[in-house]
């Protein structure tokens, strides 16, 4: 199920039809994190390309979320034109330094494909929940009906954060967890 891995490159927006559909998005919310900086979560544009190369360059640990990110930067450079290319891509940055990433893939089922990750010095200072709630508005935009993710059951901090942000348990298999968050009009209750 997961399209995520740097060695089976996202299908998002690959779709024809969806793509021709696919408005071009810029998405930004300005807020001050946890620390009190400035911090700004926006559309991916394409200048941002080596900032984000570089964020995933120092991240650790590499390959925490189903081997991703990958390990060498070569792959990351890789599994990052995948994803800029075909993902719906939000940034965080403090100041004009980026620290997290969020990307959308589409599963071709009305349901998004949603990874997360905040640069380790700079968690638990909100931004993770800034980046999903932009994210579920790009999501929400592109007429998704669902966002889906898939979790390792040990990952006590990334199901925090997706549970205070709505998700719910679908299900569990081996080592991993499926959350989902509902975007139908209930579902739609959680913008901040
Ligand atoms: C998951 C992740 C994106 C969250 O980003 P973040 O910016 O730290 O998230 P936030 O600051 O919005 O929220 C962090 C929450 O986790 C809580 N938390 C921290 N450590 C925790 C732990 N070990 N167990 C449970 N909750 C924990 C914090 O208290 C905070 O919750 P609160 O706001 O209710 O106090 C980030 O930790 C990350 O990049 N992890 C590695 C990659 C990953 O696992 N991605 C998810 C799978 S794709």
């Amino acid at each position: 199920m997961p399209t995520l891995t740097h060695d089976a490159p996202p299908i998002a927006f690959r779709d024809p039809k969806r793509a021709a559909e696919h408005e071009p998005t810029n998405w930004s919310r300005a807020f001050i994190d946890k620390k009190g900086a400035r911090a700004t979560a926006r559309s991916f544009r394409p200048q941002d390309l080596k900032a984000l190369q570089e964020m995933y360059f120092q991240f650790e640990p590499k390959q925490i979320a189903q081997r991703i990110p990958p390990r060498t930067e070569e792959q990351i450079s890789r599994w990052l034109r995948c994803l800029t290319h075909d993902g719906e891509n939000i940034v965080a940055l403090i100041g004009r330094r980026l620290v997290g990433h969020a990307v959308l893939c589409d599963l071709q089922d009305g349901r998004a494909e949603l990874a997360i990750f905040v640069h380790q010095d700079f968690r638990n200072r909100e931004i993770g929940t800034q980046l999903i709630q932009l994210a579920k508005r790009a999501a929400m935009a592109a007429a998704y009906r669902q966002i889906w993710i898939s979790v390792e059951s040990s990952n006590l901090q990334a199901i925090h954060v997706f549970q205070k942000n709505s998700f719910q348990f679908l299900g569990s298999f081996d080592t991993e967890s499926e959350m989902v968050l509902d975007l139908s009009p209930t579902g739609r209750q959680i913008d901040k």
